[in-house]
């Protein structure tokens, strides 16, 4: 049985992974094994559900997805519940792919792509998988409903090809409204556009589409609306390197849109960790988005894979969209964790010690500087580019740069093995994964600078069944 073959797996992995100086401080792992996407992010009733993909199996997420599951109604406290969905069906038999929630007045209802390899020789591309939009439902937060399947391969257009997946669903008066990530014959990416009067029974109504192809695949895509203008964000494959953009192997970012047809693409996030965000409404009308720090086939490692477990969530960042460009702030609640507030003053080139790695930092910048940090990691800002740079602690991440004007102010998220920084309230956000020896951090700037300082709590998170 898969359920308690991913059981039996987590509860054995479980203490190596906990036991890792590595392990996280304030951002969700994976209790054991693999995480990746964030997956049916929802308020109900009070509560935040967060749900992600994990393979407790396998450190390389290779065994077979499931959504684990974590709840929260502070994002200080946290449970940690079982896993919610296995891969223990026909129709998601190879994995219990990515997919999002719509909250209804008495149940929130999922739904998610179930991949399936036929058992003969296919490239799994052009022919041999199914991808099918599966869902389920929970009235109470912890009980769920038998799946259903809802799409198959012959419901999505005939010049799809196999890879059609990531259903995100809203609802708008009483229609709902679905996209789905996809590639086409022609190895271009796009997004196809689903209608239902009741959830259940989908139309195809569309695609959305860039004039010149961009990539051959976009995954994750997620539609958001803010002062009439639809903005896609989506991951797309298959974009090559330009200078200072597009620097990862794979993006993530967002068209503005005009009707069906994808504008200008927009990154998200510089840094070399982050992939694959979803963005939900919660009950105070915010729209919260939580990537995964991690992203797939990159050329540089996760030590931590030696420790029996591998990537997490970003902490979660509010988003607010100010002329078709998104700013990203990190979510309020995240300042319970603050212990008292320090006084920052860097002289240039006077090394400041602090005794742990930690912490929440706001800096007031002014003109070009270098400011080294933690054990190898340098932040530049130098005629127009930001750069971050890191050493033998980035396990082959070398440089991630992003270009904005008239920078003024940092504020950098460090925790143990991971930094988030945001750059000019949230304009511009690189999240990064780094691997040091030790638990404190010096700082040294070559120009002057001053700002806060926060030591940082800790998540308290608490196994439970519901
Ligand atoms: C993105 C992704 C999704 C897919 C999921 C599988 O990282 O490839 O497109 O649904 O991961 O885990």
């Amino acid at each position: 049985m898969i359920k308690d073959d991913f059981k039996k797996a987590e509860e054995q992995g479980e203490a190596a992974a906990a036991a890792d100086p590595w392990r996280l401080s304030y951002h969700l792992m994976p209790p054991a094994g693999w995480l990746n996407d964030p997956n049916g992010l929802s308020q109900y009733k009070g509560t935040h559900h967060i749900f992600y993909q994990y393979d407790p199996q396998d450190v390389n997420g290779r065994k077979g997805k499931g959504w684990g599951h974590y709840t929260t109604k502070d994002f200080v406290h946290y449970k940690q519940l079982p896993t919610a969905l296995y891969p223990d069906s026909w129709m998601d038999k190879d994995g219990a792919y990515s997919g999002s929630a719509l909250v209804e007045p008495e149940e929130i209802r999922f739904y998610y792509t179930g991949n399936i390899k036929f058992p003969v020789e296919h490239d799994y591309i052009h022919s041999g998988r199914g991808h099918y939009v599966n869902t389920f439902s929970t009235p109470d937060g912890f009980t769920f409903t038998e799946k259903e399947n809802l799409l198959k391969n012959e419901d999505y257009p005939a010049d799809m090809t196999n890879h059609v997946r990531d259903p995100k669903v809203w609802k708008e008066g009483e229609r709902y409204y679905m996209v789905l990530g996809a590639r086409d014959n022609n190895d271009h990416g796009l997004a196809l556009r689903y209608v239902s009067d009741n959830g259940r029974d989908w139309k195809y109504d569309g695609r959305i589409e860039t004039e010149e192809p961009f990539g051959y695949m976009w995954e994750c895509p997620d539609l958001i609306e803010a002062d009439g203008q639809e903005l896609l964000i989506c991951c797309p494959q298959g974009i090559d390197r330009q200078g200072y953009d597009y620097e990862n192997v794979y993006q993530n970012g967002y068209f503005r849109l005009e009707g069906d047809k994808a504008k200008e693409f927009t990154e998200l996030d510089h840094g070399f960790d982050f992939y694959a965000p979803q963005s939900y409404v919660d009950e105070a009308g915010r729209r919260i988005l939580i990537g995964w720090m991690g992203i797939p086939d990159a050329d540089y490692t996760n030590p931590t894979t030696e420790r029996g477990w591998q990537h997490a969530l970003t902490i979660p960042r509010v988003l607010e969209v100010v002329d078709a460009h998104i700013y990203q702030r990190p979510l309020p609640e995240l300042m319970e964790l603050r212990e008292e507030a320090q006084t920052i003053e860097l002289e240039p080139d006077k090394k400041l010690e602090i005794d742990t790695n930690v912490f929440e930092l706001e800096l007031n910048v002014a003109g070009d500087f270098r400011l080294q940090l933690r054990q190898d990691c340098e932040l530049s800002y130098h005629g127009g580019l930001f750069t971050l740079k890191l050493g033998a602690s980035g396990y082959g991440r070398d440089e991630r740069h992003v270009k904005i004007a008239d920078l003024k102010q940092l504020r950098i998220f460090s925790d143990t093995s991971s930094l988030e920084i945001f750059l000019n309230e949230g304009q511009e956000v690189l999240s990064t994964r780094l691997y040091e020896e030790g638990d404190t951090c010096s700082l040294i700037s070559d120009t002057a600078m001053s700002g806060t300082l926060w030591k940082l709590k800790s998540f308290i998170i608490e196994k439970a069944e519901h």
